[in-house]
């Protein structure tokens, strides 16, 4: 099958913007994100830690200390002894853009570093076990082409314990459908990069630059219409917002991002992420045939330095930043804050009417951060694609996107004993030997 265009990504300019010319990052991150830090910062960072404790406590744990334990919370420690989940020949689909080994990257140490949390320890992951927490189950990754990184990575992790089969409806790779049948667990790709409904007045003629509509109040069939048969979602969205928009509320117009029409309001990035994560939440919460578990895999940093995608644009560090080196500020911050805002409202909305969907946060954000050194750069482009352009947006793989499973597996865990996982896998201690 022919390369879509629309598979991967747009990649974003340093500021997070398509458009250069027409605005400049003082111009775009210095008016929203002084009133942002002024506003939702001081308001919303002191809850968080609250919030995020929520959801990590550990039930099992029986220690102060294990149910103090944010497992997001945390640094990077260099591991030598740290084996790969998978190399580059596993039996897995590493798609090439991601595919940083074979394509030569010359350094290594990039795979070497494990996540340690403040307050505890992050299992290494256990194929295993996980296929053991979600047998029975469908857990569907809903989202752009970062949180297809995320899916392949699993199946990669997943591959020293069991093979998928490919049972997909389409040729479409952006829709993937992978059946475990030893443990009747299937894994779902949804392409949906927006999570609301998109018209592209000119499919035939995509380019970067054309204005795609964009109906922020109603959610993308494409995974409304299978959510009834899924246990388990992961949700994801980001750089796709920074694209030019018309932005649909009501079916009527409500302004737009980068159109560039006089009579038509410039509304923010933050708008639209907003809207979009209300109307996918909302949902969720409307839906009477939905009683699973949704995360919200948090946004994911680009790390491009030195100038843009398109020009000189790069990310060629070796090693991650320490967490005292780099935080995530400027637009990335304002994202997370946007996403996780709404996240939490819907969360609390959930609680307050006692619906069954649970909502948790994949809070991978201040992780990767530090990762500047995680992405392909030139390591990584199928010979279709223009190898002059660097990727700081997509992960390599392996690399540190596998910890994103660490995580999810951690999270799965936490939900025994709360009606989702009926019984605790017994976990077997002895290392597999299979990677
Ligand atoms: C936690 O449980 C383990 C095993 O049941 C026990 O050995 C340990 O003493 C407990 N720790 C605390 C702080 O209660
Ligand atoms: C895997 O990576 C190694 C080291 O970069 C390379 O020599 C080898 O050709 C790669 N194999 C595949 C199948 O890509
Ligand atoms: C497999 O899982 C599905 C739900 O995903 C369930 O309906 C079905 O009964 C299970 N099959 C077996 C053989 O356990
Ligand atoms: C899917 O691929 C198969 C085999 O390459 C081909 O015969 C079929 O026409 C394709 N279907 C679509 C909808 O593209
Ligand atoms: C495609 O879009 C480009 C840029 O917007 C435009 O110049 C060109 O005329 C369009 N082609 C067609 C066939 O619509
Ligand atoms: C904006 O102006 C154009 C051209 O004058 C017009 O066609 C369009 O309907 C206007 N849009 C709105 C939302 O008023
Ligand atoms: C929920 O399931 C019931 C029974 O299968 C069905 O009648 C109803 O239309 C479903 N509701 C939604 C919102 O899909
Ligand atoms: C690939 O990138 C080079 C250098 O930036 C540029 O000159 C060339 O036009 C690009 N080719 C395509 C097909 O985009
Ligand atoms: C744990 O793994 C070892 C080595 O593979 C095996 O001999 C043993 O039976 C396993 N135990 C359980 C409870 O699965």
């Amino acid at each position: 099958m022919k390369p879509n265009p629309l598979d991967q990504l747009p990649i974003p300019t340093t500021n997070g913007n398509l458009h250069k010319p027409l605005i400049t990052t003082n111009h775009f991150i210095l008016p929203v994100i002084t009133l942002a830090l002024l506003i939702t910062v001081h308001l919303y960072i002191g809850n968080f830690s609250d919030l995020r404790l929520l959801n990590t406590a550990t039930p099992a744990g029986n220690s102060t200390e294990d149910l103090k334990c944010n497992i997001f919370q945390g640094s990077w420690v260099f591991d030598d002894e740290r084996e790969t989940y998978y190399t580059n020949e596993t039996k897995c689909v590493i798609d090439d853009r991601q595919n940083c080994m074979k394509y030569g990257r010359p350094d290594t140490d990039f795979m070497k570093w494990r996540w340690k949390p403040d307050k505890c320890e992050l299992p290494e992951f256990d194929a295993a076990e996980f296929l053991e927490v979600v047998r029975g189950k469908r857990l569907a990754f809903i989202g752009d082409s970062v949180g297809r990184n995320q899916m392949q990575s699993l199946v990669c992790m997943l591959a020293s314990e069991a093979y998928p089969i490919d049972v997909s409806y389409t040729n479409d790779t952006r829709f993937r459908r992978w059946e475990f049948p030893s443990y009747n667990f299937t894994l779902i790709a949804i392409w949906s990069p927006l999570l609301v409904k998109t018209r592209d007045p000119n499919p035939t003629n995509f380019t970067r630059e054309s204005i795609m509509n964009l109906y922020l109040d109603e959610p993308d069939d494409a995974w409304t219409s299978e959510i009834e048969n899924i246990d388990v979602i992961i949700f994801s969205a980001g750089q796709w917002f920074f694209r030019p928009f018309m932005y649909y509320e009501k079916g009527e117009i409500v302004g737009c991002h980068f159109c560039n029409k006089e009579n038509i309001t410039d509304l923010t990035v933050y708008y639209a992420y907003q809207m979009a994560f209300r109307t996918a939440f909302t949902t969720l919460l409307n839906h009477q045939n939905f009683t699973g578990l949704a995360f919200l895999r948090t946004f994911s940093p680009q790390h491009f330095e030195n100038g843009d995608y398109n020009n000189g644009g790069n990310c060629v560090r070796t090693r991650p930043f320490s967490k005292e080196e780099m935080k995530l500020d400027g637009y990335k911050l304002q994202m997370y804050l946007t996403q996780v805002n709404e996240f939490k409202i819907a969360q609390s909305e959930g609680e307050m009417r006692n619906k069954e969907v649970k909502l948790r946060l994949l809070d991978t954000s201040d992780a990767m951060i530090m990762r500047g050194d995680g992405h392909p750069n030139h390591f990584g482009h199928p010979a279709s694609d223009n190898k002059s352009y660097p990727d700081c947006v997509h992960w390599c793989m392996p690399g540190p996107v596998d910890t994103w499973n660490e995580f999810l597996l951690e999270m799965l865990k936490m939900e025994e004993g709360e009606g989702f996982i009926e019984r605790a896998p017994q976990r077997n201690i002895t290392k597999l030997n299979l990677r």
